[in-house]
C-alpha cells in the first residue's frame, strides 16, 4: 500500500508515493536525496534528525512522512541564501561550535526555531532549549557561545 504525500522541502515541492509507515527522515534522505537531517537514535532521543516543520522544530524520525503532507519542510540545506550562510551559520563557524559535524545539521534547526520563537537568549535558557540536541564531540560550550551571540 501507498499513500500519495506533497512535501514541500525548502520551498520546492514533491509528490511521493508512500508506504504510510515511512519516516519524514527516511522520506527525505532515502526517497529525496536531502541528505543534511541525519540518523543518530531513530528513537526521538539525540536531535540529529531536526528539521523545520511549519518553522517548528520536529525530530524527523519520529514523525511520519503522511503526517507532514502538504506542509513546508525545512532541512539544513535550506538556511542558507544560495551561497551565502546565514548570521547563525556564521556564528558556527566562528566559534568553531563543531567538531564531526554530524549532529550540526540538526543544531542549527533547532537554534533556528528558537531565534524564531524568541524563547531563549541566556545561556542557561539557550542550553536548556538545545537539550533534545545532541553532540557526541562535546562542542557545547562553542555551541551556546554562537546561539548566543545571535540570539543577543
Ligand atoms: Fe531522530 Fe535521534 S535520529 S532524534
Amino acid at each position: 500500500i501507498t499513500v500519495a504525500v506533497r512535501l514541500v522541502v525548502n520551498g520546492k515541492p514533491h509528490d511521493l508515493a508512500l508506504d504510510p509507515r515511512v519516516t519524514l527522515l527516511d522520506a527525505l534522505r532515502t526517497h529525496l536525496g536531502v541528505t543534511g537531517p541525519k540518523m543518530g537514535c531513530d528513537a526521538g532521543a539525540c536531535g540529529a534528525c531536526t528539521v523545520l516543520v511549519d518553522g517548528r522544530r520536529v525530530n524527523s524520525c519520529l514523525m511520519l512522512a503522511v503526517a507532514a503532507d502538504g506542509k513546508s519542510v525545512v532541512t539544513v540545506e535550506g538556511l542558507a541564501a544560495g551561497d551565502d550562510l546565514n548570521p547563525l551559520q556564521e556564528a558556527f563557524i566562528r566559534h568553531d561550535a563543531f567538531q564531526c559535524g554530524y549532529c550540526t545539521p540538526g543544531q542549527l534547526c533547532s537554534a533556528t526555531a528558537l531565534l524564531r520563537e524568541g524563547v531563549a537568549t541566556t545561556p542557561e535558557e539557550i542550553r536548556l532549549w538545545m537539550s533534545g540536541n545532541l553532540c557526541r564531540c562535546g562542542a557545547y560550550p562553542n555551541i551556546v557561545a554562537a546561539i548566543a551571540e545571535v540570539a543577543a
